[in-house]
């Protein structure tokens, strides 16, 4: 067991996590109901149930810092940045990520959705990662960022590799990555090009608080971190479609249900998710006394499924309003890619589901998952059918 003084890895909470959905959640009740706050003492770390405490702790930076949270091995990562630094970078990228801006692109994305299904039109199969959830991304991530990204391969390689960092499963490498990255910046600093990159080398010209490789970095949480999530989000929403049809169907003659359903997912199938933060001060959580220098696992999974802010939450339902799933964690560092994750994922929803009338697992290529952890889909394999009728709007 590692002692006291080394930092815990996350993989060391992952044995409470059963891989049945059900199991989670009699788990994550049982820790509401008997157990809210968890000590392990020999992490020197708590874990936070209740979605009141896990609001608690994240829209409280003063107290619970994030700048220990992850053990990316990165030297500098956006998401990591203390408060005053974290509003002042965060200030340079929030304008790209407004949902009014970003809804702006729907159209653009719709094309893009529309290219990747159309070979399964002919073939009849569609392998949701591969095909549809990494290529879109790195199409997306383009159109958004201007970088350039040598290959779809690569591409994925990347993107895997990052988030797997985050949540534990790998060990640090990303010189590649980063110099590719740096790479571009030089390239920019002889010729800007007006995309994100020469706007942060235009800000360094002003103010010397942005070193480049904080813009390097900065650039590769937004070229990498969202990936993989995303891509597991569609693979999500297409398992869901393969075990229940009546599901699909809904979508198919009601598309207004879409964005509802994309939330629901959210909700209930990052059920594995946690965040960390470090507790600066002696503070009280909970009625509980945290000590300076603790690590908080707030599991905001658990959140989801507090039936105190979810009535019947182990109930799947894509009408549930209010949906306030904590899915992108919340307060200053809550998810900037959020409205981009709403806004792609409803268009390719709208755009599957006018494409393809059926969609079934492939009986001969099961879905499979990274070794470490069931809940990355490595590849999910499909077979899809035309759709003959246009579908209602
Ligand atoms: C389903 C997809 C996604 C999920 C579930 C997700 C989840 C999250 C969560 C929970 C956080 C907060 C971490 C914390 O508080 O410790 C976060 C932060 C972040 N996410 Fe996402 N994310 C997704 C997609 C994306 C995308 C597509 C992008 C970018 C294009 C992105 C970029 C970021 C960045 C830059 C941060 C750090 C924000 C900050 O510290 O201000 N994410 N994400």
């Amino acid at each position: 067991m590692t002692s006291t003084s080394s930092k815990p890895t996350r993989d060391l909470l992952f044995p409470d996590l059963s891989d049945s959905i059900e199991e989670r959640i009699a788990w994550f009740q049982h820790q509401h109901r008997v157990e809210p706050l968890r000590h392990r003492p020999e992490y020197n770390l708590w874990e936070v149930f209740r979605y009141e405490d896990v609001q608690r702790v994240l829209k409280d930076p003063d107290t619970f810092s994030v700048t220990n949270k992850t053990h990316m091995g990165l030297p500098f990562s956006f998401g990591r940045a203390d408060i005053q630094e974290h509003r002042f970078l965060r200030s340079f990228v929030a304008r790209s990520f407004v949902p009014g801006n970003i809804e702006a692109h729907a159209s653009d994305f719709a094309p893009m959705v529309d290219a990747l299904l159309k070979p399964a039109l002919a073939s009849g199969r569609l392998e949701v990662l591969g095909d549809l959830g990494y290529p879109l991304m790195e199409h997306v991530i383009g159109h958004l960022f201007g970088l350039q990204i040598p290959g779809p391969d690569r591409f994925r390689q990347w993107s895997d590799q990052m988030f797997g960092q985050l949540v534990g499963i790998f060990q640090p490498d990303h010189a590649e990555v980063v110099g590719m990255l740096t790479d571009q910046l030089d390239q920019r600093k002889r010729k800007p090009t007006g995309d994100l990159m020469s706007a942060l080398l235009q800000a360094r010209a002003k103010d010397d608080r942005l070193p480049e490789e904080k813009i390097i970095h900065m650039c590769l949480d937004l070229v990498t971190a969202g990936n993989a999530p995303t891509s597991l989000l569609l693979s999500y929403m297409f398992a869901r479609f393969c075990r229940n049809p009546e599901f699909y169907q809904a979508l198919r003659s009601d598309p207004s249900l879409i964005p509802g359903a994309i939330e629901e997912v959210l909700r209930f199938d990052f059920s594995w998710f946690n965040l960390w933060r470090t507790a600066r001060h002696d503070t009280e959580l909970g009625g509980r006394e945290i000590k300076a220098g603790s690590y908080i696992v707030v599991w905001d999974s658990a959140a989801n499924f507090d039936e105190a802010r979810f009535p019947q939450a182990h109930r799947f339902d894509i009408t549930r309003s209010p949906n306030p799933h904590l899915t992108f964690g919340q307060g200053m560092y809550i998810c900037l890619g959020l409205p981009l994750v709403r806004t792609l994922g409803r268009v390719v929803v709208e755009r599957v589901v006018e494409t393809f009338e059926e969609i079934r697992f492939d009986p001969e290529r099961p879905m499979r998952s990274q070794e470490q952890m069931i809940d990355y889909v490595v590849s999910l394999d499909t077979l899809v059918s035309p759709a003959n009728t246009t579908v209602s709007r």
